[in-house]
């Protein structure tokens, strides 16, 4: 099978063509679809037709899946799958997690190994809304001025899942099982130290790797001197320049990797508009530093 790459943005996006999701790839294609996901770290793969069922096949020809935490929300037909959605029951509960990513963030950075990419397939789009920003962090830590490289070098952000704990975000008030989770999640989740500047594994680049939605602190760093260090870094990270905003279209299968993005859910749609969208995770390994040689 032999598809073709379309870049979408110099923010490290690009449109897949001619890709069928829902069969097993032969090795050559798994091969350069691997290397498109790292030439750009966002790829939209075109017009998919998926039962979650095949999603979770094709997810696991990438990598193994992570299990997924919220299993209130996961897929009766596949475990693998989460849904994101808006959708309310008549009996008043959510269908999947309402509002999931509505603030800049890597995902699962809180977690000792965070995935390595997310798979994310549109299922219903909203007729208004919903788009997906991400922001490449490979150009943030190249655009970054020297002083700031030196203030964060070899240095670790505090990440945590709470966000009751950080300043930064809100609870959206869609989301009515929230506070709970979060209050429980801060009760048994640890803080958990990331490199602030994370070395990609596959390309050998540096990214920044921290997030206003996850991180809240710098380890060793009194927060006199570290909050307004991360508002500058995320200062930074917030010119369009390094931004590319995907506008789904039916059928898109959107694959972006962690190690070097942030991305955030936009919004902008409400009931009785349904925005639904399946998700996988492709596990993946501790982050890690390695200054240049
Ligand atoms: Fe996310």
């Amino acid at each position: 099978m032999s598809f073709t790459v379309n870049a979408l943005s110099p923010a490290g996006a690009a449109e897949i063509v001619g890709l069928d999701c829902a069969k097993p790839l032969d090795a050559d294609t798994l091969a350069a679809l691997q290397r498109a996901m790292l030439d750009y770290p966002v790829v939209a793969i075109r017009d998919q037709n998926l039962t979650p069922r095949q999603q979770a096949a094709f997810s696991r020809q990438l990598g193994p899946l992570e299990a997924q935490d919220r299993k209130t929300y996961c897929h009766p037909e596949d475990p693998d799958i989460l849904i994101l959605s808006n959708e309310i029951r008549p009996d008043g509960s959510a269908v999947g997690i309402v509002d999931a990513g509505d603030f800049w963030h890597s995902d699962s950075s809180h977690l000792a190994e965070p995935c390595r990419a997310t798979v994310l397939y549109a299922v219903q789009n909203p007729k208004t809304g919903g788009d997906t920003e991400f922001c490449n962090m490979y150009q943030v830590y190249d655009a970054l001025p020297d002083d700031l490289r030196r203030r964060i070098e070899g240095r670790d952000g505090i990440h945590h899942i709470s966000k009751a704990r950080n300043p930064r975000v809100t609870i959206s008030k869609a989301r009515t099982d929230a506070a709970a989770y979060y209050k429980e999640r801060e009760r048994t989740t640890r803080d958990m130290r990331q490199p602030m500047v994370r070395t990609h594994p596959e390309t050998g680049r540096q990214a920044l790797y921290v997030s206003p939605r996850f991180t809240i602190g710098i380890a060793d760093m009194p927060d006199a001197e570290a909050q307004p260090l991360l508002d500058a870094l995320f200062g930074i990270m917030l010119e369009p320049r390094f931004h590319y905003r995907h506008k789904w279209r039916d059928g898109d299968l959107v694959i972006w990797d962690n190690r070097c993005l942030n991305h955030q859910a936009c919004g902008g749609y409400s009931l009785p508009d349904i925005r639904r969208m399946h998700r996988t995770t492709i596990r993946g390994d501790k982050p890690f530093y390695r200054p240049a040689a």
